[in-house]
């Protein structure tokens, strides 16, 4: 008999056996009730460092710390019991060298328990890569559109668009898959190319706006719930409309305390009922 409690976290090698199947779900999530509500239903949650603009409400990712990566990851990982946990490393924390990066992912992947880590890069990334998943630290990668690289790309546009930039991402994508990331995010990128390079590597490829050819498909929950509304990128589809929900139920709430209708005596304790 199987009980939930006997539920088996998927791992990253289970991820990357993906691989032209069934295609993986991800969804981002910050904080446990989110993890909790997620888990039955993805692949892998991923504590993106998009938590800066969604739960601190910075205009990019850049000023996310490692201390704030840790504290959500480690939410995240406590509130959920069968999804592969991935964790975003922040801005400064990888690039400065392998032994750097090592040092960082090995205090994410202790402090929070979570599966793996997430790098943005390409080339450039490649011995990095190389180097925590010799030493027993899976990652994935993230090319196309980085937003941690917002600065140089000269703002959140589509990539890919032109030859130059299209031969940049086939040539990222092959350099971490090579390097042995077990999966890769790649965000922002025109049909053709994310089609091309998803033929062409062996790791699974996870799309966020780079088509339907992708081996699995992520999104900002909070963008796909309707709960973020600062900017709405065309990729993104909407399920629900939470916004709209919250803000009702906040004015039922400041309608019913102006009003003393609530707290009714359901509510509280000691009142003689009848
Ligand atoms: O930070 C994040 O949430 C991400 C996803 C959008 C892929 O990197």
């Amino acid at each position: 008999m199987s009980t939930h409690s006997e539920t088996r976290r998927l791992t990253c090698r289970d991820i990357q056996a993906r691989k032209g199947g069934q295609p993986v779900v991800c969804l981002t999530a910050y904080t446990a009730t989110m993890a909790r509500l997620l888990d039955p239903h993805v692949d892998i949650l991923l504590v993106g460092d998009s938590l800066g603009m969604v739960i601190y409400g910075m205009e990019t990712t850049l000023a996310v710390t490692l201390d704030m990566m840790i504290g959500h990851g480690r939410a995240v990982v406590r509130a959920s019991r069968q999804a592969c946990v991935v964790v975003d490393m922040p801005f400064g924390s990888y690039q400065e060298s392998p032994a750097q990066a090592f040092r960082n992912a090995a205090r994410v992947m202790a402090e929070t328990g979570c599966a793996a880590v997430k790098l943005e890069g390409g080339r450039e990334l490649a011995d990095t890569i190389a180097f925590l998943t010799a030493r027993g630290i899976p990652v994935m990668a993230h090319v196309g559109l980085k937003p941690q690289s917002v600065h140089v790309l000269g703002g959140f546009r589509a990539q890919g668009r032109d030859q130059d930039e299209a031969q940049a991402i086939l040539a990222d994508a092959h350099a971490v898959a090579e390097a042995g990331a077990f999966c890769i995010v790649v965000e922002g990128t025109v049909e053709p190319v994310a089609r091309q390079l998803t033929t062409e590597v062996a790791a699974p490829t996870i799309g966020i706006g780079a088509s339907p050819a992708c081996d699995g498909q992520v999104l900002v929950t909070e963008d796909m719930l309707g709960l973020f509304n600062e900017f709405r990128p065309r990729f993104v589809k909407r399920y629900a409309d939470l916004s709209t929900a919250v803000a009702d139920a906040a004015q039922a709430y400041a309608d019913e305390v102006r009003s003393r209708a609530f707290p009714g005596p359901e509510h509280c304790f000691g009142v003689k009922k009848g």
